[in-house]
């Protein structure tokens, strides 16, 4: 316990592993497919407003609760209000790092097969036809063995990194990846803006199309803006924590948020300028990744080639997400239990990966776990971990400044390495009320839905 904090070995090491942890399979799987499905431009206008919103302040707020502690969730809350119940939204965020893992990490290990697959020369059979594809992709999930060793081998790759410590790890390994994954989004988008017809799916993302934005878009588009930058369990409480002084928290924040949103819109691009110019259904919705474009890549001119960049970069930016959901229950143990480094990774790492093996299993390998909220287990963990516990871990994270911790303290807290920017402490209340009361009118909805099975709205 008496050691050193590790700390971040530069100002881009830190803003890029806090990309890293932002940029995930949210960006490239989730956000072109609920946009392509929900009014385009219209959709990415009301997900602007609730970033921006939302999303900055609570980014903002978790660096700072964290540089301020220099101590994961729990230990940071427990610093703040001593012998008080909100060492609790630390526990809460270190179950939801489990929850989340579990099925990330089983995404991770498909991704990785579809590497695989492309470089084999394995989506040549699925040309053109998407209906093959998804049979494949089907049996595949839900077959028992293959997908667990897959997963393994994903969760083998994050316990690697976290083992190698924060800036031999996690820093090392994010400015490696997040440029090759800028990189290789930019010649993919152009790639397929060069495609005859490959402009139209330009049209399709952009264009506003108000009359397909529901109310339950609108609800959508909030509840994605926290998951995309790792809102509300004290990713950034974490990441916040081995930072020193000198850093100007606002200008990072804004700096992370802008490379969320702009490389989610350059994923949407890379992948509706390709879909459109080779005709494929843009909103097949989650199909589109796994299903549609395995179907498409081999269709262009060095499809095979193609589709491996594709799922390389996914698999980067899988990875460095997946690495700052673990990070946060290693740091747990190492504050709080004094454990090593390497102990608390590999022994967390391993049980979260068990956890995940049946998840994978619920999708159809031979457990039947679907009792339990009438869904398979894989689903369940998605839905308790993005309907419920990030947002409710973000809006008592607001709250907490608001009314325990102080906004004084706070303030004063920020203000450290913002030379002379000048930041009224008014506006920042006003955002952090904004957020915690948009928050909890989600979570209402949500809970109001799961009981009456209707939703308030949309
Ligand atoms: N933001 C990542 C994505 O878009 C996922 C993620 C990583 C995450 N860490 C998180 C989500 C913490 C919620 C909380 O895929």
């Amino acid at each position: 316990m008496s050691q050193k904090r590790e700390q971040w070995g530069s100002k881009l090491g830190f803003i890029l592993a806090a990309t890293g942890s932002a940029v995930g399979i949210g960006n490239i799987w989730k956000y072109p497919s609920i946009a392509g499905q929900n009014g385009g431009g219209a959709f990415t206008l009301i997900y602007l407003v609730c970033i921006f919103i939302v999303g900055l302040s609570i980014v903002v707020a978790e660096f700072v609760i964290g540089r301020k502690t220099q101590l994961s969730p729990v230990g940071a809350f427990e610093k703040l209000a001593p012998n008080s119940n909100w060492k609790w939204v630390g526990y809460l965020g270190v179950a939801s790092a489990f929850v989340i893992l579990s099925f990330y990490g089983v995404v991770g290990g498909w991704i990785l097969k579809y590497i695989i697959d492309s470089i084999s020369g394995g989506f040549s059979s699925l040309s053109g036809n998407p209906e093959v594809a998804g049979t494949v992709f089907d049996s595949f999930v839900t077959s028992s063995f293959s997908p667990i060793l897959y997963q393994v081998l994903f969760m083998g790759f994050c316990i690697f990194v976290i083992v190698q410590g924060v800036k031999g790890g996690i820093e090392k390994w994010s400015k490696i990846m997040m440029p090759i994954i800028i990189v290789l989004l930019g010649v993919l988008a152009i790639r397929g803006m060069t495609l005859e017809g490959g402009m139209e799916g330009l049209s399709f993302l952009f264009n506003p199309r108000f009359e397909d934005l529901t109310a339950s878009a609108i609800v959508l588009a909030l509840g994605h803006s926290f998951f995309t930058v790792s809102l509300g369990m004290g990713t950034m409480i974490t990441y916040g924590s081995y930072l020193d002084k000198k850093q100007n928290l606002m200008t990072s924040a804004v700096w992370v948020i802008f490379l969320d949103t702009a490389i989610a819109m350059l994923a949407g691009v890379a992948i509706f300028t390709t879909v459109f110019a080779l005709g494929a259904n843009p909103a097949e919705g989650p199909g589109l990744i796994f299903v549609i474009l395995p179907s498409i890549f081999p269709q262009l001119a060095g499809g095979a080639i193609w589709g491996t960049l594709f799922f390389i970069l996914l698999f980067m930016a899988a990875l460095t997400s997946a690495i700052s959901i673990l990070e946060v229950v290693t740091a747990y143990f190492i504050d709080q239990k004094g454990w090593s480094r390497k102990k608390a990774t590999i022994q967390f790492g391993g049980i979260i990966t068990i956890v995940g093996v049946f998840c994978s299993l619920s999708l159809g390998g031979g457990i039947n776990l679907t009792g339990f909220l009438g869904m398979p287990f894989f689903d369940v963990m998605d839905y308790l971990s993005s309907k419920y516990m990030l947002p409710i871990g973000g809006m008592l994270t607001a709250i907490f400044i608001l009314n325990k911790w102080g906004l004084k303290e706070y303030m004063n807290e920020l203000r450290q390495g913002m030379d002379n920017m000048s930041l009224s402490e008014n506006l920042i209340k006003i955002f952090l009320i904004i957020a915690a009361t948009i928050v909890a009118f989600i979570i209402f909805n949500e809970i109001y839905f799961a009981i009456v099975g209707k939703a308030l709205i949309g």
